[in-house]
């Protein structure tokens, strides 16, 4: 086979620090049903999000390794920790592969979504600690005012499946009230953490029905499809395959999995991995 067509036939690698990723792998399926898709979850080190920025750099590298061993032709930072903090070293270290992170998008989003000019972030403790949100939105349009809140319990509660009901509705007011009652309180919120579109009802009730919700699974897997066809690296037909790798528990995996990926996963299509 000619060596472009092989490139082309070849997987996407997708890795987050554990589960909730598959909110963006299935957008990205979603949106790219011919290609197939590696993704690797991190669950042995899980969370990121309360890591320094060295280790979740480190992390990534040693994931993205993985992948690259199992010959992908595009890797996307589904965690958007390690998208805030790894994206400039994975690129380094991967020159030949293109590297799609949530960070970007998700920012572009938030930028075209606002009308009143102010945005509210929420993330993960690492996330919000290194500022990247605000500053690709302030760099896509300079001028727009960028409040984050880390909310770290939100994580939890998605992992445990109480994504409704008394304890995640207090959890959010508690996060999110102080955010949206104030004067001039951002119009849009983006979601800067593969977790929490799973609780997307407790936090559309604490903010209200007229603030903006914007999570940047959908507009990944746009950036994706786009980068895809620029590099002419798009697969033309076929029904794509799914390879699911864990570095722990694939019960675990698949049973708390299946919340974010919206389908039943089997722990025995769960290949555990060292990295
Ligand atoms: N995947 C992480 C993120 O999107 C959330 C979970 C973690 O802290 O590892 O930031």
């Amino acid at each position: 086979m000619p060596e472009a067509a092989s490139r082309r036939d070849a997987p996407i690698g997708v890795f987050d620090s554990g589960v909730g990723g598959l909110t963006v792998l299935r957008a990205l399926r979603a949106a790219l049903p011919a290609e197939d898709f590696v993704y690797l979850g991190d669950t042995a080190r899980l969370p990121y999000g309360s890591k320094s920025a060295q280790t979740v750099c480190r992390y990534s590298l040693q994931a993205a390794e993985v992948l690259v061993q199992r010959g992908v032709k595009m890797l996307v930072v589904a965690c958007n920790t390690a998208s805030s903090v790894a994206l400039d070293a994975l690129r380094e270290r991967h020159a030949r592969l293109p590297v799609v992170g949530v960070l970007e998008p998700g920012a572009a989003a938030a930028a075209a979504a606002t009308q009143n000019g102010a945005v509210a972030v929420i993330a993960t403790e690492g996330t919000v600690r290194g500022g990247a949100y605000p500053r690709a939105i302030e760099s896509l349009r300079p001028g727009l005012r960028v409040v984050q809140r880390a909310c770290p319990l939100f994580v939890a509660l998605a992992e445990e499946g109480w994504t409704d009901g008394p304890v995640a509705e207090a959890v959010a007011r508690r996060y999110l009230e102080p955010l949206f009652s104030v004067p001039d309180a951002p119009d849009t919120l983006l979601l800067g953490c593969t977790h929490f579109p799973a609780l997307m009802a407790p936090i559309r009730r604490a903010v209200g029905d007229r603030v903006m919700l914007v999570d940047s699974a959908a507009t990944t897997a746009r950036a994706t499809a786009e980068g895809l066809a620029t590099l002419r690296l798009a697969k033309e037909a076929g029904i794509g395959r799914l390879r699911l790798l864990a570095t722990d528990g694939p019960e675990r995996f698949a049973r708390v999995g299946a919340l974010f990926a919206g389908e039943s996963v089997a722990a025995e299509d769960v290949e555990l991995v060292d990295l």
